[in-house]
């Protein structure tokens, strides 16, 4: 049965007010409790924006609201490709976020259409959480990415808040999973990353691996 946040992805009024109504609260909502996530999404999105000729994944690109901005700073024939399986949300980033350097694709995070070794970056951004069975999927992110590249995942993790009594398991009846501290590192160690660095800010983490 199809948890409520995935008929929500599934909605095609939420991917309209996604981008720009939905994302900005929810990333504010992140910060409760602990440093500002919103400055380190700014910081984020400043590198991944920084000129380059790369080959960029967005892995659950939700409406491009991400593929977009990445896509807009590469140069040369550098793309950013965004896949997601929601129909609602790609056909939100048709209308709203397409360039000559973005591409849409609709496919499962678990099994994405690529050969291995594609990627200079791959992404999955604020959707970890809402994938009924998430960690095959770390290897899958890992397999695309090139030797060098990098997997770079922003979701949940477990706080001081969301470790209160009924907190997890109230959000997983919605759909929403909260990770334990060292359950995205150790995957992305598991899938073969090297580096791995993880930071937490308020009730998200960032993690980020290079592959050897
Ligand atoms: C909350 S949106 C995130 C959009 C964007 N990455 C961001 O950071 O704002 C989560 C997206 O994950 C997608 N998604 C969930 N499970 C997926 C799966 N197994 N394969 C591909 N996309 C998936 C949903 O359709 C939705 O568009």
């Amino acid at each position: 049965m199809e948890s409520l946040s995935q008929r929500f992805m599934q909605n095609p009024l939420f991917a309209q007010v996604y981008e720009h109504l939905w994302r900005p609260t929810f990333t504010r909502l992140f910060s409760f409790g602990g440093t500002a996530t919103e400055d380190y999404d700014r910081a984020l999105q400043a590198y991944l924006c920084r000129p380059g000729e790369r080959l960029v994944l967005d892995v659950a690109c939700g409406p491009g609201n991400y593929t977009r901005r990445i896509a807009d700073g590469l140069t040369g024939d550098g793309r950013c490709i965004g896949i997601d399986y929601s129909a609602p949300m790609l056909t939100q980033a048709a209308r709203t976020n397409t360039t000559e350097k973005t591409g849409y694709v609709r496919g499962d995070a678990h099994a994405m259409p690529f050969a291995d070794n594609t990627f200079d970056t791959v992404t999955c951004l604020a959707a970890l959480y809402l994938i009924p069975d998430p960690l095959p999927v770390l290897d899958e992110l890992a397999r695309v990415t090139k030797p060098g590249g990098e997997v770079i995942i922003f979701t949940s993790v477990v706080t001081r808040v969301s470790a209160l009594p009924g907190v997890r398991e109230a959000a997983g009846a919605t759909g929403y999973r909260i990770f334990d501290r060292h359950e995205i590192v150790d995957g992305l160690r598991n899938a073969g990353l090297d580096d791995v660095e993880q930071t937490i800010t308020g009730q998200g983490q960032y993690v980020i691996g290079v592959k050897p």
